[in-house]
């Protein structure tokens, strides 16, 4: 019967195309960054007396705690919202080109860490549009690295990652991040 080989053509075709698929997948390389940018972000937390300059707040606190001290241990279960301005440079006081807008949330029973999930909302004339962040940030790493999960108008469908640097951290209520934000998906 000739049938049997064309099946057998068919089948070789099959498991060759599933074969280039998933070896392409896994091979894929990261190849180098199409858009590379850095700014800094600048936040002051609401300590119970600071309402003028205050750019974030605790919003939510476990029993044990309340929204002008972080809770014992670790800060678990205190949630911040923030909207902070984004500076070029590590000046609080140089004209903002956008803010960093979302919250975090201390989610680590035994060591300070927090998840992070916010938006950079740029309106300036350099650039237009949001990038989405989201991930863990082991604080007290120097570095660390968070998600870029999608952006908007300038940066229509982007995605690669932010690397996080504390570039200050004083009194336990101002903190300045260094963000270099790398993107590997890029669309004109
Ligand atoms: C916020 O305002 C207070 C009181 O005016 C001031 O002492 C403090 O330095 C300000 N903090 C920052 C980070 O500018
Ligand atoms: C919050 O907790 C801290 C530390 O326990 C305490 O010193 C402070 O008075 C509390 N603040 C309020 C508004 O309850
Ligand atoms: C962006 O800035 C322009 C000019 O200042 C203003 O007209 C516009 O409403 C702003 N858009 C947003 C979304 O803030
Ligand atoms: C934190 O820093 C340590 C040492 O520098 C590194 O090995 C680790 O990968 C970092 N963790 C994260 C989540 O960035």
């Amino acid at each position: 019967m000739a049938v049997r080989p064309l099946i057998l053509a068919l089948f070789l075709c099959l498991l060759l195309s599933i074969f280039t698929t998933s070896h392409g997948y896994k091979t894929h390389r990261r190849g180098r960054p199409c858009k590379e940018l850095s700014f800094y972000f600048h936040d002051i937390l609401y300590k119970g007396h600071n309402k003028d300059n205050a750019t974030s707040a605790i919003v939510g606190a476990p029993d044990w705690g309340n929204r002008t001290e972080f809770a014992r241990p670790f800060d678990f279960g205190d949630l911040v919202v923030f909207d902070d301005p984004i500076t070029l440079d590590n000046n609080l006081h140089s004209t903002p080109v956008g803010r960093a807008q979302g919250m975090y949330v201390y989610d680590q029973l035994n060591a300070f860490s927090a998840w992070l999930s916010f938006s950079f909302v740029f309106n300036s004339t350099q650039h237009k549009g949001s990038l989405n962040f989201a991930g863990p940030d082991p604080i007290l790493n120097q570095t660390r690295i968070v998600s870029i999960t999608s952006g908007t108008g300038d940066f229509f469908m982007a995605r690669g990652i932010a690397i996080l640097t504390t570039d200050a951290y004083e009194g336990n209520y101002y903190f300045r991040l260094r963000v270099d934000i790398k993107l590997h998906e890029c669309w004109e």
